[in-house]
């Protein structure tokens, strides 16, 4: 086949990756675990053509250059190597999410192009080889490749780094779409430099395999409060260290942090209720199916809510996105 088309979906991070031992490679210095959400879909199609002389990329309708289309041109150099083929391609795709913004377009886009390109290319990877080759693309993107609940074993190189599903209770996400702008620092750069200047980045890889050993049996527990106790204070943790950057940088805006405190509010009132956020100042709160409305009513003063749960892995279209 030289076209195809897959779908993938975001995932929001539990417990965060942040901090790579290994850009080359991919590797984090941490694992990290996720939900993959059954909202903000990337779609795209990879079509491989051998007259191309350079690969093309459109986003959103958008053809891209510079970074964005150099990423991609050099996630496909790891897929034309893996199958030997040196043909250049045309890749579409379209994020329902807004990009860059902290809703993990990186992940859906990545997991969704990894699986487009592999079959495009003619390869037949297993759900651990997808979510390693989308790994290459984006960290995020390796969990993204699978449904539900993932936890990324940071590993020690490439093959011992990837996903796998976890079982954990049914729970929803309310997230709060304060503002869907893209960031000014990505979220490679940020990484890059809290490893590079932050006094307390050593601490905060530690705890973060604390932190996802306990969410691990946390999850198995069925426990709820515990998942989200954690939850929310390993996001804290994480935009800590990032403000504690050289220079710093900061992704919470004040409204973000109004979501933080009404989760807290809630939670006084017996309500469960979590908050969490990736690198965007957009705020995620955790809880169950039956509490999702009341929560999604109680923080829509804050921003556009929209009511997520547990969504599919990246899977394979027989529909592909038109020519622009
Ligand atoms: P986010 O919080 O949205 O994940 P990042 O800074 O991690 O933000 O990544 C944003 C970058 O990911 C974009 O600038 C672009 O290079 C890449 N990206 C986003 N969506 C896609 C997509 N659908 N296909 C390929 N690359 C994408
Ligand atoms: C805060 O996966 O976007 O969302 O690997 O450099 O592409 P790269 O970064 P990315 O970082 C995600 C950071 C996070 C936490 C998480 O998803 O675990
Ligand atoms: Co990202």
């Amino acid at each position: 086949m030289t076209r195809a088309t897959a779908r993938a979906h975001p995932n929001i991070a539990l417990v965060k990756y942040w901090g790579k031992r290994d850009e080359a490679q991919m590797l984090p210095a941490a694992g990290s675990m996720s939900m993959t959400l059954d909202a903000f879909a990337t779609t795209t199609t990879v079509e491989v053509d051998g007259t191309l002389t350079e690969d093309a990329f459109s986003l959103g309708g958008a053809e891209q250059t510079g970074v964005a289309l150099d990423r991609t041109t050099r996630f496909l150099d790891v897929v034309r190597s893996l199958a030997g083929d040196g043909r250049r391609a045309r890749v579409r795709s379209h994020n329902e999410a807004p990009t860059a913004a902290g809703l993990a377009s990186s992940a859906s886009g990545f997991a969704a192009l990894a699986l487009a390109a592999a079959a495009a290319y003619g390869l037949d990877l297993d759900e651990r080889a997808l979510s390693r080759l989308a790994r290459r693309g984006s960290g995020s993107a390796t969990r993204s490749v699978i449904p539900g609940y993932a936890v990324w074993h940071a590993g020690t190189d490439d093959a011992s780094s990837y996903a796998e599903g976890i079982e954990a209770p049914d729970l929803r996400l309310v997230i709060v779409t304060v503002d869907g702008s893209p960031k000014s620092v990505s979220s490679r750069r940020a990484m890059r430099l809290t490893a590079a200047t932050s006094p307390f980045y050593e601490a905060w890889v530690s705890s973060t395999e604390q932190s996802l050993t306990e969410m691990v049996r946390a999850c198995a527990d069925g426990d709820v409060p515990r998942i989200g106790a954690l939850t929310e204070s390993h996001a804290l943790r994480m935009h800590a260290v990032i403000a504690t950057s050289t220079p710093p940088v900061r992704y919470l805006a004040p409204r973000s942090i109004e979501v933080f405190d009404a989760a807290v509010r809630l939670r006084e009132a017996g309500v469960t209720a979590w908050a969490t956020a990736d690198a965007g100042p957009n705020v995620c709160v955790l809880t169950t199916p039956a509490e999702a409305e009341a929560v999604a009513a109680a923080v829509a003063e804050h921003g556009e809510v929209r009511i997520v749960g547990p969504g599919p892995g990246a899977h394979l279209l027989a529909e592909h996105l038109p020519e622009p």
